[in-house]
């Protein structure tokens, strides 16, 4: 069994960071793709509301054997404080025998407003969480 990384990444920060990350551990990488484009007025207007109310977005199928995984890392975004939709629409699909792994890129490189709440819903929604890391990915350049 190997491990997987599932990513969504806005603006290649976090597709960078799980790549980087797939390098050192071997594991299979997946990106979450949302359905419909984002821009950057989207990602204010409506996806910073979506993830402070802990919305799922809706995204591109995936094709993964889950049967290859022991072990998830799920990789996102962090929009106003929160992870960012498609992160809750990612885990609508791995399955909750999976040993889960959460980290999340910003530009802070933290979450006080939502780490306790978010390690508290993947437990509720029966997660077996092993870690949750909060990772400095930064601003983009303009
Ligand atoms: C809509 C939006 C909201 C953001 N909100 C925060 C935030 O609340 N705290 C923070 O530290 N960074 C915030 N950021 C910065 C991103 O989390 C950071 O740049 C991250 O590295 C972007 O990853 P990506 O390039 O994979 O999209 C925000 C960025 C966007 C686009």
């Amino acid at each position: 069994m190997k491990p997987a990384i599932l990513f969504y990444s806005f603006r290649g920060a976090t597709g960078a960071e799980a790549n980087r990350r797939a390098a050192d551990s071997g594991a299979d990488v997946f990106e979450v793709i949302e359905a419909k484009k984002r821009g950057m007025f989207s990602a204010f207007l409506s996806g910073c509301p979506q993830a402070l109310g802990r919305k799922a977005s809706a995204i591109k199928p995936l094709s993964i054997d889950w049967s290859l995984y022991d072990s998830v890392t799920l990789m996102a975004p962090v929009w106003a404080g929160h992870p960012a939709p498609a992160f809750n629409a990612a885990l609508e699909i791995i399955p909750k025998d999976k040993i889960l792994h959460v980290v999340l890129c910003s530009g802070g490189g933290e979450t006080p407003n939502s780490k306790e709440a978010t390690i508290a819903m993947l437990r509720a929604q029966g997660y077996a969480l092993a870690s949750y890391v909060d990772v400095r990915t930064g601003q983009p350049a303009k």
